[in-house]
């Protein structure tokens, strides 16, 4: 039997650096998945097709989408459907 005591040595200090900012990036990425819901008003309840959406949040419309967001045309994917929303439900 060795009487030699334990000592965190170079490789233990590597992994729990890895540990530690595996930790840190799972905290911080999950925060970050909040995407705003479509507004549950008059307007966005009677938008029922994906031109319509793109006449205001178009690069010319009055709120355009930021610069980099997805092209996909599924907004609701990302963007909750409005409760009282008028189109074929999905
Ligand atoms: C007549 C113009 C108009 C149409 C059509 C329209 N929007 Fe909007 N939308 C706005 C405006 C103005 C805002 C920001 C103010 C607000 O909250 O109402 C907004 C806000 C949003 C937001 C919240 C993000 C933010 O900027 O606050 C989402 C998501 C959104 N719209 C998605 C949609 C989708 C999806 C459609 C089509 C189904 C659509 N919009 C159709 C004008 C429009
Ligand atoms: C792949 C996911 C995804 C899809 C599909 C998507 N969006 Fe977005 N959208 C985002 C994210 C992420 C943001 C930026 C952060 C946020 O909304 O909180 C954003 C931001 C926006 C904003 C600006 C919000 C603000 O704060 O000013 C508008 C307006 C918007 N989206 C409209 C739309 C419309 C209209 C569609 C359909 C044509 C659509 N989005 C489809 C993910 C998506």
């Amino acid at each position: 039997m060795s009487d030699k005591k334990w000592q965190p040595g170079k490789k233990d200090a590597v992994f729990a650096a890895v540990v530690i900012a595996v930790i840190v990036l799972l905290v911080l990425g999950s925060s970050e998945r909040t995407t705003k819901p479509t507004p549950d008003d008059a307007v966005h309840r009677t938008a029922i097709s994906h031109e319509t959406c793109m006449q205001c949040h178009g690069a010319d419309g009055v709120r355009p989408q930021p610069l980099g967001h997805a092209s996909s045309t599924q907004c609701f994917q990302c963007h909750t459907q409005p409760k009282g929303w008028l189109g074929v439900a999905k």
